[in-house]
C-alpha cells in the first residue's frame, strides 16, 4: 500500500472499492484459494449488510435480467451480529486491505448496537451504514428523510471513532439528505443503492420476483447515479463513493469527474469476478493518457481539475 491515498483517513493502494453485497469474499477465497488474496480485486472490502438478527432473506426467484441490468430481490440474508462476528468476521479480517462493515438497523437502537459492536473491532475499519430501510418506529425510510438521516448518524456517531460512510437511497438524489448526513458527522456518503424496479414472469403474467419488487442495478442505472453522485458531491464537502453500472475505467472516471472522491463496483462482478483489478487497470491508463497523472496514486479532491459539478456550484 503506497499510503499516498486514503479514504477518511485510512490509507487505500486505489480508489476501487466493491459494492455492498455484489462480492462474496469469504465464498471467492474458497473457489481461488490464496490467489484471492494475492490478487485481490479491490482497494477495501464492503461486507454484505448484517442486521441484528439472522435473515433468510427474501422468497425466490431472487434475480431477473434486464436490458444492461439486474433486478435483485434477496431481502438481505445475513447470520446476523453474532453470526457475522464469529463467523465471518475473522475470515474477512485476512484479505489484503482495509475492511468495511455495512450494517442496517430496523430501528436507531438496533442501528447504535451494530455501530458499537462492530466498531470496537480491531479488524474493521470503517462503517457503512445502509440507511435503505423503514425506521419500525416512525414508518419513515431512515435515508429518505433528511431528518431521519441526521437523526440515524446523530444516534450512532458517538459510539463509535470509525469512520461512517453513510449509503444513501436512490432517492437521496436529494442532496438534503446528504448534507443531513454530513452534518450529522458522516465521514463519507455512498450512492447510489439499487432503483426499485419490477419484472413480469412471460408466461403467468404475474410479478417473476417472489418478492414482487426488487432493485435495479447494472449499466442500466450509470447515467442516474452519475447525476445523483455529481448532485450530491456538489452539496458536500466530506468524500463521495460512486456507484451504480460501474463496467470499465472510463465509466469509474467518469464518476470521479463528477466529484466522487472513489467508485465502488457491483453488479459487474457477478459477470467477471476480477472487474475490481481490471477496472483499477483500466483506469490509471486512462488517467495517466488524457490526463498526465496515475489514478489512485493522488489524492483526487486535491490533485485533480475541479469537477464540472463543483465548478458548477462555483458559477452559481
Ligand atoms: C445482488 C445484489 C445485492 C446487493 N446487496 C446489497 C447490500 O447487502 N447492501 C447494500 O448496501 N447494497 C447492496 N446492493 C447494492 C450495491 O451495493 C450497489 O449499490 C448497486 O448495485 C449499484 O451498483 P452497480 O450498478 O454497480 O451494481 C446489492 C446489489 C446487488 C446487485
Amino acid at each position: 500500500m503506497s499510503g499516498a491515498f486514503d479514504l477518511c483517513g485510512v490509507p487505500l493502494r486505489g480508489p476501487v472499492l466493491n459494492g455492498s453485497g455484489t462480492f462474496d469474499a469469504i465464498a471467492a477465497r474458497r473457489t481461488f484459494g490464496d490467489r484471492l488474496l494475492e490478487e485481490f480485486p479491490f482497494d477495501a472490502f464492503v461486507s454484505k449488510t448484517i442486521t441484528i438478527e439472522p435473515r433468510q432473506g427474501n422468497p425466490p426467484p431472487r434475480l431477473w435480467e434486464s436490458p444492461a441490468g439486474l433486478i435483485n430481490s434477496i431481502g438481505l440474508p445475513n447470520k446476523g451480529l453474532s453470526g457475522f462476528l464469529s463467523g465471518d468476521l475473522p475470515q474477512l479480517a485476512e484479505l489484503p486491505v482495509p475492511l468495511v462493515v455495512s450494517v442496517m438497523g430496523f430501528s436507531r437502537d438496533e442501528l447504535g448496537a451494530l455501530v458499537a459492536a462492530v466498531g470496537e473491532r480491531d479488524q474493521v475499519a470503517m462503517i457503512e451504514l445502509n440507511v435503505s430501510c423503514p425506521n419500525v418506529e416512525t414508518g419513515l425510510v431512515m435515508g429518505a428523510d433528511p431528518a431521519e438521516t441526521a437523526a440515524a448518524v446523530g444516534a450512532v456517531r458517538p459510539l463509535t471513532d470509525k469512520p461512517l460512510i453513510v449509503k444513501l437511497t436512490p432517492s437521496a438524489g436529494d442532496p438534503a439528505v446528504a448534507a443531513a448526513a454530513e452534518g450529522a458527522g458522516a465521514d463519507a456518503v455512498s450512492l447510489i443503492n439499487t432503483l426499485r424496479g419490477m419484472a413480469l414472469d412471460p408466461r403467468t403474467r404475474r410479478p417473476w420476483l417472489g418478492a414482487g419488487t426488487g432493485g435495479l442495478s447494472g449499466p442500466a442505472v450509470r447515467p442516474v447515479a452519475l447525476a445523483q453522485v455529481a448532485s450530491v458531491a456538489a452539496s458536500v464537502s466530506i468524500p463521495v463513493v460512486g456507484m451504480g453500472g460501474i463496467a470499465s475505467g472510463r465509466d469509474a472516471l467518469d464518476f470521479l469527474d463528477a466529484g466522487a472522491a472513489c467508485v465502488a463496483v457491483g453488479t459487474e462482478n457477478f459477470r467477471d469476478p476480477a472487474a475490481g483489478r481490471r477496472i483499477a487497470r483500466e483506469l490509471a491508463a486512462v488517467s495517466r493518457n488524457e490526463r498526465g497523472f496515475s489514478a489512485g496514486r493522488t489524492r483526487f479532491s486535491q490533485d485533480r481539475p475541479k469537477s464540472p459539478a463543483k465548478v458548477g456550484k462555483t458559477v452559481k
